[in-house]
């Protein structure tokens, strides 16, 4: 039971406006490229046109000789100090600057430096670098062809073959499959997207050569953990790297990774004594940082005739691009794929996942994701409705028959997860009643008679978040524990410092929340401060919605502390026994008669004035969260979608989404969540792909190309909750960030399906442009 604070203290549950807005409303915010330092200069990366080919020669005299060029530096350069490659997240490496040959197209190549932005631009037009053309690889289905041209011959094995990753008990999967009434497929790919945040990444390094310190103002989604590599690769003591991610402008897990431009930047800063800022370009983000998704699945299902489902196989191919970058756990290489069971419930599932390399950008990032969750929410909801077409039944239907029911939890999953706490049928129950779904069937046939298109979505989706428990979890060998560290000035007021950073989430007021329902001192009075590794407590960062999973738990854990120790400082105050006192937000009491009281201010000036005899001053307390287990939030979304015959063109008439979080700190600031998110997954399911053509060139590099929803095309969002709290987050909340990208694209997805299904159309692959929706139109002779 969560107590009720007033609006005044601003607690759980109340709507406040977001504290940051104030100054990036008044254009305050302070990013990266705000950074600016005496003396500082700037660099600028060289990229290679071609998508394989060896390096014959870099020639760099006339670009050094233009004026105002500080430095250019290439792969040689960076091989003499052994840096000319770094590890990327995932137990590979990848260059920094290429030496030998190059990968991808826009791969970076060699790094100027000039006195002024627009010099280093033009320098680098001048880096004279000469290129043999190698033969390309861009479709992963030909990576372990034998024709194939071998592409990193830095490795020991001679393969393009990554990973081979299974789970799951496949003879009992296999058995179920032969013995089924009933089997459906689908071969559905995610294609290659990317996260597109509105800032690009960027950094400013300043070393010091007085001090030994180098400071980087990073666009970092994990500063600490990215100062723990800048020690451990560059060899800089720890103690000398202070990391600051000021305010960041969009993340999605594109700032997780380590990019070249930032080492560049940092060596740059070492040769010249001068800090270096490396801001990319829209076009440098959207071809070279690190994608999201490529995963090229087939499902399976198994079902009795009644639609009972029996079993899940799943056989994906996932595309890594040049360098396996993903950015993840490191026992997971697929991720936390391993949800595709999704929120049904069934005996056997086996799944297995290939990661192979191409020449194409590195990633294989959790964009606005917890590592390939959207790959497997899409793939099973889906396959879901694949089922339903084969059994000609509802997909509603379909669902409500498999739903994990209620009294199951906390549910063992046939691929090994605990799902903490579920209640499916509810949210479909309010998303149907919401949307009037026997009403739109009944539209839907109707309109068919008539020869018009409209389909009906449906998505009941299953996440994963808050990554993650120690024993299973960790990034590069760090656990995934997280911090929060509470300190309560003499007045009352408090600062509290977190190990997650925030990108536009609102952790500012969200946190401060937390403290406001813990201790009762006002939302208004605390200070939240991320992303400074010199004052924070070390943490993994914010990306996989787990910042209130993890940092969220640690600061109601650290705030118990304090409260635990204010118990004491009343008990003296009002010469009674700890036992003698009640707590309500703000304040403690003496049982039976409350008004002999201390409130927490009283206590806080105590903690520094008036303490017992022998008890240490300050009123503050430090947590690092391990997760006994991760939180599972889900959702029911519903799209109605209208199709233009003669374009093509799908809209998006209404779109219901029914999300369960468990407790919600903020519902503002949740509703801002899953509307962004599911304007992502618009623009995933109609409107983006970075896709490549034969020669391995880019298509999509640039917003021309990669569409980005403005609010004309964006519908109008119903949003609505149910509220099953996790058993084991200390205030029974679950992450959500992510839920409206992992739930979204299946539902949109389905609808188009669903319009169509009555032509024999069971899958489209997104993104589900009118031109692809046009072709099947003409295909089926619907339009001449
Ligand atoms: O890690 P990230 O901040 O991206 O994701 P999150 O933990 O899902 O939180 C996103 C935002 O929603 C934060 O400001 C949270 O505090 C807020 N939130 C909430 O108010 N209630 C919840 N149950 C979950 C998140």
């Amino acid at each position: 039971m969560i107590q009720q604070t007033t609006p005044e203290v601003g607690g759980m549950g109340h709507s406040i406006k977001r504290k940051e807005d104030l100054r990036f409303i008044q254009g305050k915010g302070n990013y990266v490229d705000d950074v600016h330092l005496p003396d500082m200069v700037y660099g600028h990366v060289v990229r290679s046109p071609y998508a394989h080919a060896r390096l014959k020669s870099i020639y760099t005299e006339k670009a050094k000789a233009l004026p105002g060029v500080l430095a250019v530096i290439t792969g040689e350069d960076l091989a003499k100090a052994n840096l000319a490659w770094m590890p990327t997240l995932y137990f590979d490496k990848q260059m920094v600057l290429a030496t030998g040959k190059v990968l991808f197209q826009s791969q970076e190549v060699a790094f100027v430096v000039a006195e002024d932005r627009y010099t280093a631009a033009d320098a680098a037009e001048l880096v004279e670098v000469e290129y043999e053309e190698l033969p390309v690889l861009v479709d992963p289905h030909k990576s372990t062809d034998p024709n194939s041209p071998i592409l990193r011959e830095d490795r020991e094995e001679k393969s393009n073959h990554i990973f081979h990753w299974e789970v799951g008990d496949k003879a009992a999967t296999d058995k179920a499959f032969q013995d089924a009434a009933v089997r459906a497929n689908v071969h559905a790919v995610f294609q290659r997207c990317h996260p597109a945040p509105l800032e690009t990444c960027g950094c400013v390094a300043d070393f010091n050569r007085a001090t030994g310190r180098l400071t980087v103002y990073l666009t970092s989604q994990a500063p600490h953990a990215h100062r723990t590599l800048f020690a451990l690769v560059g060899g800089i003591p720890e103690n000398n790297i202070r990391v600051v991610s000021p305010d960041i402008g969009g993340g999605f897990g594109n700032k997780v990774p380590i990019y070249p431009g930032y080492v560049c930047a940092v060596v740059a800063s070492l040769t010249l004594g001068r800090p270096v800022k490396w801001i990319e370009t829209r076009s440098e983000n959207l071809q070279s940082t690190g994608f999201a998704r490529d995963y090229h699945m087939t499902a399976e299902l198994a079902a009795d005739k009644d639609g009972k489902i029996q079993a899940l196989r799943v056989k994906t191919l996932a595309d890594h691009g040049a360098f396996n970058a993903a950015a993840q756990p490191s026992k997971f290489p697929a991720g936390l794929f391993s949800i595709c069971t999704g929120a049904y419930d069934y005996p056997t599932a086996f799944c297995e996942v290939d990661g192979v390399y191409t020449n194409k950008a590195p990633g294989g990032i959790a964009y606005r994701c917890s590592f390939r969750v959207t790959e497997a929410a899409y793939l099973i909801e889906r396959a879901v409705d694949v089922l339903a077409q084969e059994l000609k039944v509802d997909p509603v239907e379909l669902r409500q028959k498999n739903f994990i029911q209620p009294n199951k939890f906390p549910y063992k999953s046939p691929l090994g997860w605990s799902f903490d706490s579920g209640n499916y049928q509810a949210a479909m129950d309010l998303a149907l009643k919401k949307v009037g779904y026997a009403e739109l069937r009944k539209e839907q046939e109707e309109k068919r008679k008539k020869g018009e298109l409209m389909g009906i979505g449906v998505s009941s989706f299953v996440e994963i978040v808050g990554a993650g428990p120690a024993h299973t979890f960790d990034i590069v060998g760090i656990k995934m524990f997280d911090s929060a560290e509470i300190r309560v000035h003499p007045t009352g007021k408090a600062i509290c410092r977190m190990g997650t950073k925030s990108q536009g989430q609102g952790h500012e007021t969200t946190y401060a929340q937390i403290v406001a329902q813990e201790l009762g001192i006002p939302a208004a009075d605390v200070t939240v401060e991320e992303g400074d590794t010199d004052t924070a407590p070390y943490g993994l960062g914010t990306y996989a919605s787990r910042s209130t999973p993890v940092s969220g738990a640690a600061t109601a854990v650290a705030a118990r502390k304090i409260r635990e120790k204010a118990k004491k400082i009343a008990a003296h105050l009002l010469e009674c026994s700890e036992e003698d006192l009640e707590w309500e937000p703000g304040k403690f009491y003496v049982k039976g008669a409350p008004s002999k009281s201390k409130t927490i201010q009283d206590i806080a000036f105590a903690a520094y004035t008036n303490l017992p005899d022998g008890m240490e001053a300050g009123l503050e307390a430090v947590d690092y969260y391990d997760p006994p287990n991760l939180t599972f939030p889900f959702g029911t979304y519903i799209c109605v979608v209208d199709i233009d015959k003669g374009t093509g063109e799908v809209r998006v008439r209404r779109f219901v989404a029914v999300d369960d979080c468990g407790n919600v700190i903020n519902p503002m600031i949740v509703d801002g969540q899953i509307h962004g998110g599911l304007t992502e997954g618009l623009a995933i399911a109609f409107m983006q792909q970075i896709d490549y053509d034969e020669n391995g060139n880019v298509q999509g590099g640039s917003f021309m190309d990669y569409l980005l929803p403005t609010a004309v095309e964006t519908p109008h969002w119903e949003t609505d909750k149910t509220c099953t709290p996790s058993p084991h987050h200390p205030f029974g909340a679950k992450g959500v960030g992510e839920s409206p990208n992992v739930g979204s694209p299946a539902a949109f997805v389905n609808a188009v399906v669903d319009a169509l299904a009555h032509l024999g159309v069971r899958h489209i692959d997104m993104p589900v442009s009118p031109w692809k929706v046009w072709t099947i139109l003409k295909e089926k002779g619907v339009v001449s």
